[in-house]
């Protein structure tokens, strides 16, 4: 009974009702997330650790801190953690700013995920050596490294056999477009560099692959992973600049089973031409390529509407993709070339489930009449389409297909236009938070 609630406040309650449900309880407890109350945190967290002997999940999260909240965990805190959570499978440290190189994890033999976010202390010797070590014991399967400053692009690949096991790697340094070096000018931007003398590791594992925010320059970093993980299923690229449509077509011919594809994109000068990174040729080779494909997100930042071709990418482009691959969500941000044609021709995509469009002009009311169309379409979402009004969604109400419609910010459509298209219905005036930061970066 007691493993069947999840709610820790519940839990809490019903440990204080008897001193045997206070036990057993405790021994059920698998996860733990501590944050800045937790003070003074090293002792508290001993004796958390030895209530809870079975805990295979903890975070220490101080995104809150403040010097008001006393000391923070640090390395000898970790030590803590190490020693006496012999379960400890899964551990995520967020601004954790006393924890440093010297930090020790050796003893957590059975560490499957790691996640660092902010960790401004730890640097890349620290990463490793406790990468080396619970590499060698090929255990760890998940990595995620995000906003660390000590920790660079480079370092990761110098993991060797801890990469055997590895299903999923995030590395995203969480900068703002004017901090990443060297990004505004490419001239070598067909280079090649899938060379990987280097390195000699093998990442058959790795099925989910996010990098974000980055320059990878033409000394291969972690670009080289992109014709290297066969296994790969999910990829992001979040404003990863000097990739190019080389490494997209590296990717399509090693990762046959790729699934899902994000790619968040913006210009850059690049000899006589001022565009985002890939072309058609990239979506070409996707689509030849890759007959697993089922989701795309294109999110264009900073491509003005009336210069097309700052984008590198066609409608014709994105529409051969979608008839070649079995594409069922389709996400596209300010993708100005998409108008109502484009949506003419999703109307008979077999099949799509899932669509959002956000800040594209070039959609109106014809647009959402062909949608009603699409035969398995049942989850839309609209941002910032200014040109789709009541009319529109008269015709998406009129085929009664939705199951789920969301509408934000959308200034000709109104809060009772909607009501009725769909059976969830999601009607705001405000973007979703996370938004703004994804497209003006
Ligand atoms: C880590 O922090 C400790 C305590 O603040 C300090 O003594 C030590 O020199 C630091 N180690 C590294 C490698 O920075």
């Amino acid at each position: 009974i007691i493993a069947r609630i999840t709610r820790t406040s519940d839990l809490d309650s019903l440990s204080l009702v008897s001193k045997r449900l206070h036990t057993i309880e405790a021994c059920q407890r698998r996860a733990l997330r501590v944050s800045c109350v937790l003070c003074p945190a090293r002792e508290a967290l001993a004796s958390l650790c030895s209530r809870f002997p079975n805990l295979w999940k903890v975070e220490i999260d101080y995104s809150q801190w403040t010097s008001g909240n006393g000391k923070q965990l640090d390395n000898k805190g970790l030590l803590v953690i190490s020693s006496r959570c012999h379960s400890l499978t899964d551990l995520t440290l967020s601004f954790c700013s006393c924890i440093n190189d010297s930090g020790y994890l050796a003893d957590c033999k059975k560490l499957m995920s790691i996640r660092l976010n902010s960790a401004p202390e730890i640097t890349s010797s620290g990463l490793l050596a406790w990468l080396e070590y619970l590499g060698w014991h090929g255990s760890l399967e998940e990595l995620v490294v995000t906003n660390c400053k000590g920790i660079n692009q480079y370092d990761p690949l110098k993991f060797g056999p801890g990469w055997m096991k590895l299903q999923k790697f995030g590395f995203d340094t969480k900068k703002r477009f004017f901090d990443i070096p060297g990004v505004h000018d490419f001239h070598d931007h067909l280079c090649d560099a899938h060379n990987p003398s280097e390195y000699d590791f093998f990442c058959e594992t790795l099925k989910n692959l996010r990098l974000a925010r980055f320059e990878t320059g033409t000394k291969v970093g972690l670009r080289f992973l992109l014709g290297k993980c066969k296994a790969l299923e999910r990829l992001s690229l979040e404003y990863v600049f000097g990739l190019n449509d080389k490494d997209i077509t590296a990717l399509s011919q090693s990762c046959r089973n790729l699934k899902s594809i994000s790619l968040w994109l913006t210009p850059l000068h690049y000899d006589d031409d001022f565009r985002t990174a890939f072309t058609d040729n990239s979506l070409k080779a996707l689509s030849l390529c890759c007959p697993m494909l089922q989701a795309i997100e294109l999110t264009f930042s900073g491509c003005e509407p009336s210069w097309p071709s700052e984008i590198g990418f066609t409608q014709e482009g994105v529409l051969v993709l979608i008839q070649s691959c079995p594409i069922r969500v389709l996400v596209l941000n300010s993708a100005n070339f998409f108008d109502d044609d484009g949506m003419k021709a999703l109307s008979s995509a077999p099949f799509l489930e899932t669509l959002e469009l956000m800040h594209s002009q070039k959609i109106t009311d014809a647009g959402m009449g062909f949608i009603a169309c699409t035969p398995y379409l049942t989850s839309l979402t609209l941002r910032r389409l200014h040109n789709v009004t009541d009319v529109g969604l008269a015709e998406l109400a009129h085929a009664q297909k939705l199951e789920s419609l969301i509408i934000e910010c959308c200034r000709s459509i109104s809060q009772q236009a909607a009501q009725g298209v769909a059976r969830s219905v999601h009607h705001s005036e405000t973007l979703q938070p996370g938004f703004i930061e994804k497209m003006y970066f």
